[in-house]
């Protein structure tokens, strides 16, 4: 239902990009969705309006002190041409998380899930054909008080915004090489690991930076206390296959509750594969390396949905993982999440809802 969000249609509609050249968030559509809070009033008058800059003073408070949360979620053109939501649910509970630990007003789970509808619904053209396409939702939340003190602010906006994209990496599932870093902590237990706050991310790019320049693709993150237990990969969760067992690192507050994580645990356990959440060393890791039982590595998150590592690095050792190709468990792991979200196959767990389209103003 989106009867009750009001709609502002946009007078100069873009021309929108051929589906089969996406890349990853570079095109935005011509909506976005609105709502504000002010401490007294609430959270108040949500409505999808014609995309356009925020202005903001200076002094407001997100460009200082950093209140500012978001998340990512796909829609998905099915093959009869209606449009679907990966996990809505999940993602919009997820957001409120993050509101909580940033001391942001959380926001009507409900409302939430109806944000992303419908901003889907006013921009549903925009939902691309392409195989491998999909449309990336960016729900964030941003402190707009007007102040120099710190402290949790009095004023917020949420804004949900859209962008087509292309399957993340251009060749589809690529391996990767990924360098552990000992000299750079993304997050501690404690701190703000497991929400998605921009802090993290900007935490991430000075070590993101050094792998790149010694010829990595990303950086596989260790824990901030002994620099030794495995977190993620960059802005993914990390899964391994030792043996036949699927080894990944628990919630135990330092790493995002990845949806596609949790997708993936749902799948592997349907599977009757052996999946181990707990904690594994980096020297473990590079041991089964060397001893040959580590078969296959990946990251999983929304936006790549499945990234193989082909290869490791650690300490100036390296460790070439399945040959450095993309292996079995990992392929098939990426085909059925794909199936399910562009409908190709069944979704006994209900992850995938539709979008009504279209909403008229
Ligand atoms: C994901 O979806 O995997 C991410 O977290 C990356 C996103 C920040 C672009």
């Amino acid at each position: 239902m989106t009867m009750d969000i009001p709609f502002t249609r946009t007078r100069t509609p873009l021309s929108r990009p051929d589906d089969t050249s996406l890349s990853f968030g570079k095109v935005l559509t011509d909506h976005m969705f609105m709502m504000n809070y002010e401490a007294g009033r609430g959270w108040h008058d949500p409505r999808v309006v014609p995309y356009a800059s925020l202005v903001m003073d200076p002094a407001t408070s997100v460009l200082h002190y950093g209140q500012a949360v978001f998340d990512g979620l796909k829609a998905f053109r099915q093959a009869d041409g209606s449009i679907k939501l990966f996990r809505a649910e999940r993602h919009a509970r997820r957001l409120n998380k993050s509101c909580r630990a940033l001391c942001i007003p959380e926001m009507d789970e409900d409302l939430i899930r109806r944000s992303f509808e419908a901003i889907v619904a006013a921009d549903h053209g925009w939902v691309p054909r392409a195989p491998g396409t999909s449309l990336y939702i960016r729900p964030t939340v941003v402190a707009t008080e007007v102040m120099l003190g710190v402290h949790p602010a009095s004023r917020y906006t949420y804004f949900v915004i859209c962008s087509p994209v292309g399957s993340y990496y251009k060749e589809g599932v690529k391996p990767v090489r990924i360098l552990a870093t000992d000299t750079h902590v993304r997050a501690v237990q404690g701190g703000l690991g497991e929400a998605k706050t921009a802090a993290n991310y900007a935490a991430s790019l000075s070590a993101q930076q050094e792998a790149e320049a010694a010829g990595y693709t990303q950086v596989l993150w260790l824990d901030g206390v002994e620099r030794r237990w495995i977190d993620e990969v960059g802005t993914m969760n990390i899964m391994m296959r030792i043996g036949d067992e699927v080894i990944t690192p628990p919630l135990a507050g330092t790493i995002l509750d990845g949806v596609t994580r949790n997708s993936i645990l749902t799948l592997l356990r349907d599977w009757d594969v052996a999946v181990n959440e707990r904690r594994i060393s980096i020297e473990e890791v590079m041991a089964a390396g060397r001893d040959g039982t580590l078969k296959e590595m990946w990251g999983t998150g929304t936006a790549a949905v499945v990234s193989p590592v082909g290869e490791l690095g650690y300490k100036g050792e390296k460790i070439t993982i399945g040959g450095g190709q993309t292996g079995e468990l990992t392929q098939k792991l990426y085909d059925a999440i794909v199936a399910i979200q562009y409908g190709r196959a069944p979704d006994p767990h209900g992850w995938m809802t539709e979008v009504k389209t279209p909403v008229e103003a």
